[in-house]
This record gives structure tokens, C-alpha cells and sequence, in this order.
């Protein structure tokens, strides 16, 4: 498919991307390298990171993998300095890794519980407390005009009630607080810039083979108003927006455009 966004649209940008090594994640990957970003991997498999990174390679983009654990607080250190030291700058941070597995709320131990809770909700809040100095505005490698950007991918799940994902209904809401939070304090005070995308089901990923049975896959299409599943490059798409200057404007601007508009 052809993109509807110019390829240097993040042109000397940064991006380290947590599980960007498969599903959803390796889909951003791509696309942010596509269009012009240099682009850090994370992940806990390293014949996962290491099979990403070179097909990234091949395709020109300038990538490279860490082995870590969102989990682990030292392992978020090191990648985010890691990722500043290879690249001389931090743009942005991408939240995809996620853990899951589908299982009733009776069977479901409170360490099962805790272990998807710590991976996508404190694995997200972790990264973007290590990552935060170098995304500040005037913070390492970057001007004093403007901050980096945050995606954090949640899901839907919890707008209602899902069949034997409460683990990962709870840990979403948590990542979709945490985002709006963050969204307040670190733009007001830092000039970051902090989205989040919930995608539905997306067809070709881990999340939906693991967790929807064939049979819905093939027949949840039905019940959706497009008769089909999303999409990665869908997901792409709208991070690449809303990583991309598009949806930027300078402090100073943005004072001026509401004198203006006051
Ligand atoms: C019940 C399970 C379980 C299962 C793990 N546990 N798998 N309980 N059913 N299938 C419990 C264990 O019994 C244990 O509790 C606790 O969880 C920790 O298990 P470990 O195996 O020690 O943990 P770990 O090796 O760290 O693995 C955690 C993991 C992770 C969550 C299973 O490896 C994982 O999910 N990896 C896959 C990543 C993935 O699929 N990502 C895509 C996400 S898609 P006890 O009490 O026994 O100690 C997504 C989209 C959502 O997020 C929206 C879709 C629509």
C-alpha cells in the first residue's frame, strides 16, 4: 500500500519502540523508518529483535535491538541510554509491548494477574519515566524550543466487558490513565507530547492469534461496520500522524494562535 504521508515526514527523528519486533510494534517500526526516523527496538527475544533489525537494515532504515524487559527498571535505563548513545537523540517513545493470554477471572492466579499488570501498565509508566530527560525540551540532544513524543498502545477492551481478559482489560485502563496524565503534566510543564492509540482487533498479529479462537476470526468481520478486521498498517498510520510535526505547534505558536483566537 502506498502511504499517504511524504517519506521524510520524520526526517532525523529518533524513535525507540518497545516490542516493536513483532505484531503491531514491528508495523510502526517499519513504518516510522519508511519515513525517515532511525529506529531503536526493544524487546525481551533476541532472535526476535535481531530478525527485525536486519530486515529494517535492508530496507535502509537505520536500526538497532536491545534485549530488555519493560518490567525490569535498570533494563529501561540502560535501553533508553543505549538508544542516546547509538543515535545522539531521543524523539520518540512508542509503548507496544504488551503481555497476554486468555483465561477466566476463576483460574487466573494474582500472580497471572500482576504479570500483565506489570509488563503493559508499570512496563509503560517505567519507559516513560526513564525516557522523560531525554524528551524534556532542552533536555539531551534537543533544542530548547520544542519536547519529544510518547505513543502508548492500549486496546478497547475495557471501554465494556471482554470474556477472560480481565488481566489485560485492567492493565489498558491503567496504560489509557496513565497516558491522559501524562498528556497534562509533561506537555504543560515539558512541551511533550503524549498520545495513545487502543486498537480493536488487528488481523496477522500475536494479540489476535493468541487470543481469538479461528472461528471468530473469520467470522468477526460480519459484525464490524467495515466487514473487516483493523489492520497494522491502520495502527501505523495513525502513529505515524500522530508522532509526525502535523500535529505540532511550537509553545510560542500556540500562545500566539490563542491571543489570537481570544
Ligand atoms: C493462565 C498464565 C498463563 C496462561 C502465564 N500465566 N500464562 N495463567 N493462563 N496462559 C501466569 C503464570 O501461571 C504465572 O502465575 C504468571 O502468569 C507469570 O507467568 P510466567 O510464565 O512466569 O511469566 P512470563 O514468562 O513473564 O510470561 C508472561 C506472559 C508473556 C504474559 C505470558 O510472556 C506474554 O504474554 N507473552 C506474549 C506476548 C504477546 O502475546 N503479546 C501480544 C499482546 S496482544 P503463577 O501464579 O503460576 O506464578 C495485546 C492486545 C490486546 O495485548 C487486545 C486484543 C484485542
Amino acid at each position: 500500500m502506498e502511504s499517504p504521508f511524504k517519506p521524510d515526514v520524520l526526517k532525523g527523528k529518533v524513535a525507540l519502540i518497545t516490542g516493536g519486533g513483532s505484531g503491531i510494534g514491528f508495523e510502526i517500526s517499519t513504518q516510522f523508518g519508511k519515513h525517515g526516523a532511525s529506529i531503536a527496538i526493544m524487546g525481551r527475544r533476541k532472535q526476535v529483535i535481531d530478525s527485525a533489525v536486519s530486515t529494517l537494515q535492508a530496507l535502509g532504515i537505520p536500526a538497532f535491538g536491545i534485549e530488555g524487559d519493560v518490567r525490569k527498571q535498570e533494563d529501561a535505563r540502560r535501553v533508553v541510554e543505549s538508544t542516546y548513545k547509538h543515535f545522539g537523540r531521543i524523539d520518540i517513545l512508542v509503548n507496544a509491548a504488551a503481555g497476554n493470554f486468555l483465561v477466566s477471572a476463576e483460574d487466573l492466579s494474582p500472580n497471572g494477574f500482576r504479570t500483565v499488570i506489570d509488563i503493559d501498565s508499570v512496563g509503560t509508566f517505567t519507559m516513560c519515566h526513564e525516557v522523560l530527560k531525554y524528551l524534556k525540551k532542552g533536555g539531551p540532544g534537543r533544542s530548547s524550543s520544542s519536547g519529544g513524543t510518547i505513543l502508548n498502545i492500549s486496546a478497547t477492551l475495557h471501554y465494556t466487558a471482554s470474556w477472560y481478559q480481565i488481566h489485560v482489560s485492567a492493565a489498558k485502563a491503567a496504560v489509557d490513565a496513565t497516558t491522559r496524565s501524562l498528556a497534562l503534566e509533561w506537555g504543560a510543564d515539558y512541551d511533550i507530547r503524549v498520545n495513545g492509540i487502543a486498537p480493536g482487533p488487528i488481523s496477522d498479529t500475536p494479540g489476535i492469534s493468541k487470543l481469538a479462537p479461528e472461528e471468530i476470526d473469520n467470522k468477526s468481520g460480519d459484525y464490524m461496520p467495515l466487514y473487516k478486521l483493523g489492520e497494522k498498517w491502520d495502527i501505523a498510520m495513525s502513529a505515524l500522524y500522530l508522532v509526525s510535526d502535523a500535529v505540532y505547534l511550537p509553545l510560542g505558536v500556540r500562545a500566539l494562535v490563542s491571543s489570537e483566537s481570544a
